[in-house]
């Protein structure tokens, strides 16, 4: 079994990799511009550090024609609302191109699972239980819109390979191997840096932790399962609400927690246009379906 993990190095991608590399007998690479990001510098030989970058012509076919997977995951993506907003041009190729360049490489060579987001909706509320496959994507953002697209390109390639498979994440926290990143670790960050960070009580999501989301999609990715599946958290709430539960399980007194944060609208940050109130998933389908358990957040964060 030879996993590939595009983005590799990312929050994500990082947790793939290193539950790929728990598999028995399973080779693993991590292609990133960056690999080396990936923190496990013990991970040992069965971890292979790709350096590509996915902008430049051919360099991701290139690695992966010589590297031959079995079993591609793509993370690889320009992943930040304002990354996506102050360069579309780059959000497209990264999030829309390249997914169809790393399909036309997997087609009848690799099964391919390509990340996606809860933010592909927005526009219109969920219905009771949150959005599932069937609802009608709206997105708001350019992130939203050009992961969209990648989905899209995917369904195409799908009808011509039938071992491709869309899943669909919503807000990822949890530990990032000390780099700051995800919804947990970038407040705790901000804190340690003596900022009261602004979250906002009217952005609402299903939340699951970076883990399960890794092990979810790595399931997948080595299961027969195709098409578009919702891998979301048990419970639906809204971005300050996670923050306080993050704080208390860190150890602070729930007083103590509500000093640290600042409690808003998104309009108090002017936001509103593209960060939408409410795109919680319904992850029914993918619950029946995987061994992983999707943890709420007072149990996925009790777990250090
Ligand atoms: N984090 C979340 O809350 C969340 C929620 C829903 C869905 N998702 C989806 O999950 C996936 C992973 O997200 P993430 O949060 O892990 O993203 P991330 O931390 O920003 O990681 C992105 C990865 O892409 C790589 N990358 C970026 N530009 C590249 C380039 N030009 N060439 C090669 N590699 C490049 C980065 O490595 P280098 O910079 O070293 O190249 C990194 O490994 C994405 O598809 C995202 O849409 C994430």
């Amino acid at each position: 079994m030879r996993i590939a993990v595009l983005g590799g190095s990312g929050f994500l991608g990082a947790w793939i990799s290193e539950l790929a590399l728990q598999i028995d007998g399973a080779r693993v690479a991590s292609l990133a511009r960056d690999p080396a990001r990936f923190p496990r510098p013990n991970a040992g030989e069965r971890l292979e550090r790709l350096e590509v970058d996915a902008l430049a012509a051919g360099e991701v076919e290139q690695a992966l024609a010589a590297w031959k997977p079995t079993h591609v995951v793509l993370c690889a993506a320009l992943s930040r609302l304002a990354d996506c907003r102050a360069d579309p041009e780059r959000a497209h190729r990264l999030n829309v191109d390249l997914p169809h360049r790393v399909a036309l490489a997997c087609r009848g060579r690799a099964r391919l699972v390509f990340t996606s987001t809860d933010l592909v909706f927005g526009a219109q509320p969920p219905p009771a239980g949150g959005f599932d496959e069937n609802a009608t994507p709206a997105p708001i953002s350019d992130y939203g819109r050009s992961k969209l697209g990648g989905e899209s390109v995917l369904r195409v390639h799908a009808r011509l390979d039938a071992r491709f498979c869309v899943v669909r994440l919503p807000l990822l926290y949890g530990p990032s191997f000390g780099r700051g990143l995800g919804a947990s670790d970038s407040l705790l960050e901000a804190l340690a840096r003596g900022e009261t960070p602004l979250l906002f009580t009217d952005e609402r999501r299903t939340p699951l932790d970076v883990r399960d989301a890794a092990a979810a999609v790595l399931e997948l990715a080595l299961s027969d399962a195709v098409g578009l599946l919702h891998v979301g958290g048990p419970l639906a709430l809204d971005r300050y609400s996670l923050g306080m539960a993050v704080l208390i399980e860190h150890g602070f007194s729930a007083a103590e927690a509500r000093a640290k944060l600042r409690a808003g609208l998104r309009r108090d940050a002017g936001s509103e246009d593209e960060r939408p109130a409410d795109v919680a998933l319904n992850s029914a389908r993918a619950r029946a379906l995987l061994r992983t358990r999707l943890r709420g957040p007072s149990e996925a964060l009790a777990d250090r």
